[in-house]
C-alpha cells in the first residue's frame, strides 16, 4: 500500500519526545512488511543529526494559507531514503521545534498543505494518510474539503494517531482565513467556532471528527480516554466514535535501544551477562559527580519536565528517603522552570546523593536507562510512555503509576509467586509513591530476587513487528472500508 506519514517529529532529526521515536522507527517496519511509506517533516534549521546531501526535489512552490504566502521546497537525501523535508526558512527556522509564536497554527498548516502538494506533485496516490497529533490533525478535514477534487485522493483514507490528548493545538477562530476552508466553514465544529465570548478552532478536534480511522499509542489510553478524567474534553467525541478508537502499544526499536549493543554505554551487557551493568553504573555516577555509596540503590529519571509526568510527588517524598540515606537519584530532563528549580534544590540540599542534569542529552539518556538500578516515572496520565520499556529491556527496574500504557507494560512484582516486572502505584499521590519506592528499595535489598525481577524485565518483547502488522492490519481495514 501507499501510504503517507504526516509528522512533527521523527528521531534521529528531530525529537522532543516519543513521537520522535516512534515516527523513526515505525515507517521501517511498515516498509519490511512491503509498503511503501513516504514521510513527510519539516526542515528545523537544528537538526538532531544532520542529513547529508539534500537535494531539492521537484520544483519549490507556494504554499498559500490566507493572506500568507509561503516558498516551500521539498528537499530529499539517499541517506534518508523515504523522507521528505519541507522546506520553508520562514515557517522552521525558529531554534526549536514548537514555539508560542503567534504563526504556531500555520507552520503546521503548512506541513498539511505541503505534504497534499508533496504527493500531487509525485503523483503518489496515498491509499492511507497516517497524521500524527494535533500538528497533522487538520490534515483530514482540507483533504475533504480542499483537495476531494483531485482523482489521486479518490481513495485516500485517513488515520489520526494521538499520543497525547493533553496537547490539542487550539486557535482562535480568527484563524479561520489561514485553514484555506472559509468555504467551507460549516463544516467546523460550530459551537466551538461560535463560542460566545470568543470562537475556537481545535485541531485534534477536527481530526477526531473527519479521520476515517483514529488510533492512540496504548489500549489502556484507548479506554481512559473515553472517559471525563482523561478525556481532557473530547471524551464525548471518542465515545461517540468508540467502534474506531483503538489502542495499538508502541514498539520499542532495537537499534537504538539493546544493551548489548548501544553505542552509548562504555559497557554493553546482556542478561546472559550483567557485568556490564555495574560497570556503567559506575561510569553514570561519575559522568554525575557523584560518589558510589555501597549498599544504597540508585534512582533514575529521564522525562521532559512537565505536570503530566507527575515528578512534583518525587520531589515531595525524596527527601525523606535522602535525610534517611536510603537512595541516590541521577535525574535528566528540562521543562517548567518551577520542577526544574525543585530539582537543582535536592541537589543543593544532597549534594552527594542527588545530581541533576538539566537539559536533553540522548546520549546521557542511555546511560541512566543502563546504569540506574530503579527508573522512576509518576506520570498522571501516559499515553504509551517508552522510557518504562527501555527501563525493562536494560534491566533497570521501573516505579511507575498505574496509567495509561504504564499499566500496560510494567506488570505488579509480587513476591508471594515470583512474579512480575515493576512497581505500580494506584493514587496518584506522595503516600502511593512512597509506597511504591519502599518496596522497590526493600526488594533491591534482596539481591537474587531483584536480579529474577530485573531478567523477568529483560525478557519482555516489546518488538515493533507486532506493533507494525497491527498499523497494517488497520490501513488494509480502512482501504477497504
Ligand atoms: P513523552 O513522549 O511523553 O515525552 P515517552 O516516554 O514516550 O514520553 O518518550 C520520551 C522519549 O524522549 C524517550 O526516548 C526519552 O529517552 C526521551 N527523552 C525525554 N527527555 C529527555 C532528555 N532530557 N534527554 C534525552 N532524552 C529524553
Ligand atoms: C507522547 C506520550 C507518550 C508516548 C509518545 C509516543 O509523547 O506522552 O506516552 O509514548 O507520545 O507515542
Amino acid at each position: 500500500m501507499n501510504i503517507l506519514f504526516v509528522t512533527s517529529e521523527m528521531a534521529p532529526y528531530a525529537k522532543t519526545g516519543g513521537l520522535g521515536d516512534v515516527t523513526g522507527a515505525l515507517p521501517r517496519y511498515l516498509r519490511s512488511l512491503g509498503h511503501d511509506v513516504r514521510v513527510f517533516l519539516p526542515l528545523y534549521d537544528r537538526l538532531d543529526r544532520p542529513v547529508a546531501r539534500l537535494d531539492t526535489y521537484k520544483a519549490p512552490f507556494q504554499v498559500r494559507l490566507g493572506v500568507h504566502t509561503y516558498e516551500v521546497a521539498l528537499r530529499v537525501s539517499d541517506a534518508a531514503p523515504g523522507i521528505y523535508f519541507v522546506d520553508c526558512p520562514a515557517l522552521y527556522h525558529r531554534g526549536r521545534i514548537y514555539t508560542q509564536d503567534h504563526d504556531e497554527h500555520r507552520r503546521f498548516l503548512a506541513l498539511t498543505w505541503a505534504a497534499l502538494m508533496g504527493a500531487q506533485l509525485q503523483g503518489f496516490a496515498p491509499d492511507v494518510i497516517h497524521c500524527h497529533d494535533w500538528q497533522a490533525a487538520l490534515l483530514p478535514l482540507t483533504l475533504k474539503a480542499a483537495f476531494g477534487w483531485d482523482r489521486l485522493f479518490a481513495r485516500t483514507r485517513t488515520l489520526l494517531t494521538i499520543h497525547n490528548l493533553g496537547y490539542q493545538g487550539s486557535f482562535g477562530a480568527h484563524t479561520l482565513d489561514d485553514t484555506n476552508l472559509r468555504p467551507s466553514a460549516h463544516l467546523f465544529h460550530q459551537d466551538l467556532l461560535h463560542r460566545p465570548g470568543g470562537g475556537r478552532i481545535n485541531y485534534l478536534l477536527h481530526g477526531l471528527l473527519y479521520a476515517d480511522g483514529v488510533t492512540t499509542v496504548s489500549p489502556n489510553y484507548a479506554r481512559e480516554i473515553q472517559t471525563p478524567a482523561h478525556g481532557v474534553g473530547l471524551d464525548g467525541i471518542l465515545r461517540a466514535r468508540q467502534s474506531t478508537v483503538m489502542g495499538v502499544l508502541n514498539g520499542i526499536d532495537p537499534e537504538e535501544w539493546s544493551p548489548d549493543r548501544d553505542p552509548h554505554l562504555p559497557h554493553p551487557y546482556s542478561a546472559q551477562s550483567l557485568d556490564g551493568k555495574a560497570q556503567n553504573r559506575r561510569a553514570l555516577l561519575q559522568r554525575m559527580g557523584l560518589p558510589a555509596v555501597a549498599g544504597v540503590p540508585l534512582l533514575g529519571v529521564v522525562s521532559r519536565l512537565v505536570y503530566q509526568k507527575g515528578l512534583d510527588l518525587l520531589c515531595d517524598v525524596a527527601p525523606e528517603m535522602l535525610a534517611r540515606g536510603q537512595i541516590q537519584l541521577v535525574v535528566l530532563g528540562s521543562g517548567e522552570g518551577n520542577l526544574e528549580g525543585r530539582f537543582a534544590e535536592l541537589q543543593h540540599r544532597f549534594p552527594k546523593q542527588v545530581s541533576f542534569h538539566r537539559g536533553f542529552s540522548n546520549p546521557l539518556a542511555h546511560l541512566i536507562e543502563a546504569g540506574a538500578d530503579v527508573f522512576v516515572m509518576p506520570s498522571r496520565y501516559e499515553p504509551c510512555g517508552l522510557n518504562q520499556m527501555y527501563s525493562l529491556r536494560y534491566g533497570t527496574v521501573p516505579v511507575v503509576h498505574r496509567t495509561g500504557g504504564l499499566a500496560d507494560t510494567v506488570a505488579p512484582y509480587d513476591p508471594r509467586n515470583d512474579s512480575g516486572t515493576g512497581f505500580l502505584f494506584e493514587h496518584h499521590d506522595a503516600a502511593g509513591l512512597r509506597w511504591a519506592l519502599h518496596a522497590a528499595v526493600s526488594t533491591w535489598h534482596q539481591p537474587a530476587a531483584w536480579r529474577r525481577l530485573m531478567l523477568r524485565g529483560m525478557a519482555q518483547d516489546f518488538s515493533w513487528d507486532r506493533s507494525a502488522a497491527i498499523y497494517s492490519a488497520i490501513y488494509e481495514r480502512l482501504a477497504r472500508a
